[in-house]
Parts: structure tokens; sequence; C-alpha cells
């Protein structure tokens, strides 16, 4: 983006592919940090003088217009966030966007609806794919891909519509793309990874990647049960993935070989019920030993002991990356597993990455101060696909 400000942008139509991807209730936004993290490029660009246009998607309607996932809620935010007014766009590439471009002067900004109320975005079909980013391409002069988040999906606006401009990379991708390479190139040992989240499927190709890189391997979360059935222990009516038993038991295995250390939780919390998240209601839970796990209880989250001993592997890293939280965070008696990684994190030296939409999320609503960690990092799948070694469209897009 440095070079295209040195180029100049008075008055161009610049298209900035943002993620404004934001968690919502009720229509109010719970966390912004996405939001925040676009605005180094769209300050930039409005400053320069030009007439910015930013797209993002929301959630994932189904290629049409649906109002529960309208970007209107993250333009407002935008606005504040700029102190200056924003217009936004009732359509994608239909006469409402081209009139709030149009009326755009030099250094204001637009926002233009979900993307994914066209079916052309996620389309698999090439040429559907093509005739909407032809449609997207006609409301600017320049692209700016800043949307990190989204970089791992090969859609329309993402992967075929900077082929069609002249296209940069925006603040954000170059800042989490240099943080990444430090996680994959020259990286500083020891090398811990801390893994979370509900599905292991999510993760087997991160597992994978990392069994060549990493030192110790943490596992939390809903994940955790299917390693620890993969151990032989009954895990209760906890989340399992039964059909990934057969990859985990390999991993554990190759593991062993290389000398890489797997870490799972010796204790847990468990319950009969899922907690209520609305009225968050005491749920009591009782803490059990990991290979205790009684037949008519869910484990929600990691226990006392296995606090201690994460935090304890922890502490002497060098380099940190925690991607998915311990527990069902959401819920106050669910959530101190969450928050002591997140503090061991704080407390060690290491230089730490916290990746993914959730555990981003759980750092900032569990009032972590989110600068005191080294990175944290808009993207969930899309740091996940790079740390697999994977190529991402909406990186590729940008270097071509
Ligand atoms: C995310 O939340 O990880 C990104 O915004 C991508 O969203 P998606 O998984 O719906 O493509």
């Amino acid at each position: 983006i440095d070079a295209l400000l040195a180029e100049g942008v008075n008055g161009k139509r610049v298209f900035v592919r943002a993620d404004l991807n934001v968690p919502l209730a009720d229509g109010t936004i719970t966390d912004d940090g996405r939001i925040r993290a676009v605005l180094p490029t769209v300050k930039a660009l409005a400053e320069a003088g030009a007439k910015v246009v930013v797209a993002s998607h929301l959630g994932r309607p189904k290629g049409a217009p649906d109002p529960a996932f309208s970007l209107l809620p993250a333009a407002e935010r935008l606005g504040e966030l700029l102190g200056a007014p924003v217009a936004f766009a009732q359509d994608t590439v239909g006469p409402a966007a081209h009139d709030a471009v149009d009326g755009l002067e030099p250094g204001q900004v637009a926002v233009i609806e979900n993307l994914r109320f066209n079916a052309g975005e996620t389309s698999k079909d090439d040429a559907e794919r093509a005739e909407f980013a032809e449609r997207l391409a006609a409301l600017a002069d320049v692209y700016v891909g800043d949307g990190f988040g989204a970089v791992h999906r090969k859609h329309a606006s993402v992967y075929d519509l900077p082929a069609k401009l002249p296209h940069y990379a925006g603040y954000l991708i170059a800042t989490e793309v240099g943080v990444l390479k430090k996680l994959t190139d020259d990286v500083k040992r020891p090398y811990a990874v801390v893994l979370g989240g509900a599905k292991v499927s999510d993760k087997l190709g991160v597992i994978d990647h990392l069994l060549e890189k990493a030192d110790r391997i943490l596992i939390g979360g809903g994940m955790a049960y299917t390693f620890l059935k993969a151990q032989g222990h009954e895990v209760g009516i906890s989340l399992l993935q039964e059909d990934q038993i057969p990859a985990v038991k390999e991993y554990m295995e190759r593991a062993e070989a290389k000398g890489v250390e797997f870490v799972l939780p010796v204790d847990v919390l468990v319950s009969p019920d899922f907690p209520d998240l609305k009225t968050k209601a005491p749920a009591n839970p009782t803490t059990v030993a990991a290979d205790a796990i009684p037949a008519d209880q869910e484990g929600l989250d990691i226990g006392p002991e296995t606090r201690k001993l994460y935090a304890s592997k922890l502490a002497d890293a060098a380099t940190v990356f925690w991607n998915g939280p311990m527990g069902v965070f959401e819920h106050p008696d669910y959530a101190e597993g969450t928050k002591a990684v997140a503090q061991a994190l704080l407390d060690t030296s290491a230089f730490t990455v916290v990746g993914g939409g959730d555990s981003a999320a759980a750092v900032r609503t569990l009032g972590f101060d989110e600068n005191a960690f080294g990175h944290i990092s808009t993207g969930g799948g899309a740091s996940l696909e790079y740390l697999e070694g994977k190529t991402l469209p909406g990186l590729a897009a940008l270097e071509n």
C-alpha cells in the first residue's frame, strides 16, 4: 500500500476488501477488533484523498440478501472509529452501490452491503465468480486486499477481483503475514503451540504441519476429548469425533517418535448439562481426573491441575502460538482454563501470537489488554491454513 500511496490516490476509487465479519448479538457488535484492524489502511487512503469503497462478508448468508447478515452495524462502527460519516449502500453491485460510490468526494468512505448477498461471491464456478468480480471492478480503479481473515477463501472479491484491477496489500495483511512468517521460518525455540476449540477435524492439517516445527503441543477445548479417547479413556458425553481417532493416534505416535511433546488435560470440569450462555446461571461443575469422566457428564473446561501444567509448559517457551479456547469460556464457570492460558501468554517472555476469531474474542471479552500480547491475529482459518503451509488464494492473488 505504501507503493500505492507514493503513486498517489487522490480522487481515485479504491476498493478495500476488508474482513468485517464481527460477532453480533441481537444486532450489536460484541467485538470490533476486526474493524479496528483495518483502520490504518482506510485512514491512510482517505487522508491521501482516495474515494474509499470498503467491502466485506459477514456470516454465511445463502447468496441472497438477508437482513440478519447486513453489514450496516459494521459500517456504523467504522464511521464511529474513523470519526467521520461513512456512506452505506444497501446493495453490493446494484444502483445503491453505484450511487454511494459516485457520491463520494476525495477522502470519503462508503461501505457496500455484504458481499455474500450475491451467489457469485462464494461460487465454486469460475465463470460465476468472474462475472461477479467484473461487477465489483466497475466500482473502483484500484484494489487493496486487507481482509486477512478471508484470504484462505477462493472467493470473487478475494481471489478474482485483484486480477481485474491494479492491486496492493493493505497494512493489516502485511502485518499478519510478517508475524506468521516468524512462526514458520527461523522459529525461536522452545516453540509451544496451544490448540483448543470444538473440533479436531479443523486442526488436523495444522497439527500435521506443526509436528515438523513445534517442540510441544498442548491440547484443550472440545477437541481434547477425542485425544483422551484415543488414549483409551472414557469421555462420558463430551464432544467426540470418533472418526478422527485413528488420525489422532497416528499424530501422537509421530510426535513421540520425533520427540515432540503432546500435552493433554490431566483434569477437567464436568457437568451433566451444557451451561445456559444467555442467563449465565451458575453451572456448578465438578472437577474430575481426565481419565475418570463419569458416563453421564460432559467435559466443559480444563481443570485447575491442567491450568498449572499448561502455564508451566508455556513459561520457558520462546515462541507461542495459541488457537482456540480451552472451554466454554462464554460462561464464567468455564472461563478459567482459557483465562489461565491467556495469563500464561502474558507471563512468559516468549513471542506470543493469538490466532483466530474465537481466541482473539475470548482474550478481549475476558478483559485482557490485547496490546500486551505479541500479536492477536484477525484470522482464524486463515492463520491456521497459513501455518499448514497452504497457498492462500487471497495472498497468491496479491502476489501475482
Ligand atoms: C472468519 O471468520 O474466519 C473469516 O471471516 C472467514 O469467514 P468464513 O469462515 O465464513 O469464510
